[in-house]
């Protein structure tokens, strides 16, 4: 008889649990110098990420919704606009273009379960200001055609990278491949904090400017106010605590990966499955895996059955597409990205899992189709 083991899909824990001792010394360093708010500690982290990642500026705030917020803001993007967006993504993508004024209007998923750029295309009117593709899982979408896309139609390209911290594409970085984008620190995220947090990451020193700014109640140099603003800072704690894991950050992705190609190499040949583009597929990438999502067959029973296994899984924002949720009026229909909806499934892609716990869900998802 087989044991049933328990693999949460996330263990919230793991991201205090894990570096306990250090962080408890950040805490007692930083609550000692009384450094809380916009101190010399957040600089340091966001030049720190700015450098790993190639950007010019990094600007770290409350979280990616209020940094895709001020990101569209300084860009230019406001009332009488819209902006194309893809629905397999967070509600924040598309709350965040709504309180600039502008309408978010959402597009297809595509085979990858990125946005997909002709739906892009066939959504393009008059009023379109902006393409905000979420990269999402941890890649990159098509980005070369997007920018193709954008350069045609005289649009702005902005992107919600908040699961892609890391991620490539041709040797660029999620976040760098228009106006720019945001990072979510979010626990759960491949850089996690201890509560809410995120970054705006931008090449373009005047949008750099704004939304340091757009943090801050509007206040420039003197305390002078400069426009309507947000308070919207990551906090100096956080900071600290994210610059301690932003060094072994690369070994994190690199397990991430490691994990991903065993799943490739377990599951490949279960028919009633379709995985992700494995970590080795394209030599132009460079996936992040901040998730790990498949399609399966008999989906639901799928997940009943790795539950009663001990097995956490996952469906995204709580198994709809933005454009379903009925409260926020939108008559789109986005045929594929529904039928996707019923076919996907996260399996657990975190730093705390063992190559067993891999072998174990492995096993069960093979049992359960009998394969
Ligand atoms: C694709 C995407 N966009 C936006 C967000 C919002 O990030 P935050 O919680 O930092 O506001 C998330 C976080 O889950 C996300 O996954």
């Amino acid at each position: 008889m087989s044991t049933v083991r328990e693999i949460p899909f996330f263990v919230y824990p793991d991201v205090y649990k894990k570096e306990e001792k250090e962080i408890l010394k950040i805490v007692a360093d930083v609550g000692r110098r009384g450094a809380f708010i916009l101190q010399k500690d957040l600089e340091e982290f966001e030049q720190n990420l700015a450098e790993y990642l190639g950007i010019k500026h990094v600007i770290g705030v409350g979280n990616a919704t209020d940094g895709l917020f001020m990101l569209a803001r300084a860009a230019g993007i406001g009332p009488g606009d819209e902006v194309i967006f893809c629905s397999h993504t967070m509600v924040a993508t598309a709350a965040a273009m709504h309180f600039t004024g502008a309408t978010p209007v959402p597009v297809e998923a595509g085979w990858d379960h990125e946005i997909d750029p002709s739906s892009v295309e066939n959504a393009i009117t008059e009023k379109t200001k902006a393409i905000l593709p979420t990269q999402l899982n941890g890649r990159c979408c098509d980005m070369d055609t997007l920018r193709d896309i954008c350069s045609r139609y005289d649009l702005l390209l902005i992107e919600d990278s908040a699961q892609a911290l890391g991620a490539q594409y041709n040797g660029e970085v999620a976040g760098s491949f228009g106006k720019g984008g945001v990072i979510s620190f979010y626990p759960a995220k491949t850089l996690g904090c201890l509560g809410d947090g995120g970054c705006i990451l931008t090449n373009d020193d005047e949008i750099a400017e704004k939304v340091r700014l757009y943090r801050d109640h509007g206040r420039g140099k003197d305390l002078e106010v400069e426009c309507w603003a947000l308070n919207s800072r990551l906090d100096n704690l956080q900071a600290v605590i994210l610059n301690y894991k932003l060094r072994h950050y690369p070994n994190d992705i690199e397990q991430r990966r490691s994990i991903a190609r065993m799943y490739e190499e377990r599951l490949s040949d279960v028919s009633q499955l379709v995985l992700p583009p494995g970590p080795d597929s394209d030599p132009d990438r460079f996936d992040i895996f901040q998730n790990y999502e498949i399609e399966a067959e008999r989906r639901d029973e799928l997940k009943k059955y790795l539950s009663d296994q001990g097995i956490g899984t996952l469906i995204q924002w709580g198994g709809k597409p933005v454009h379903l949720f009925p409260k926020l009026g939108f008559k789109q229909k986005l045929p594929y990205t529904e039928s996707l909806f019923e076919r996907m499934l996260m399996l657990p892609m975190n730093t705390s899992l063992k190559k067993d716990d891999v072998d174990y869900i492995c096993d069960k998802i093979k049992q359960f189709y009998g394969a």
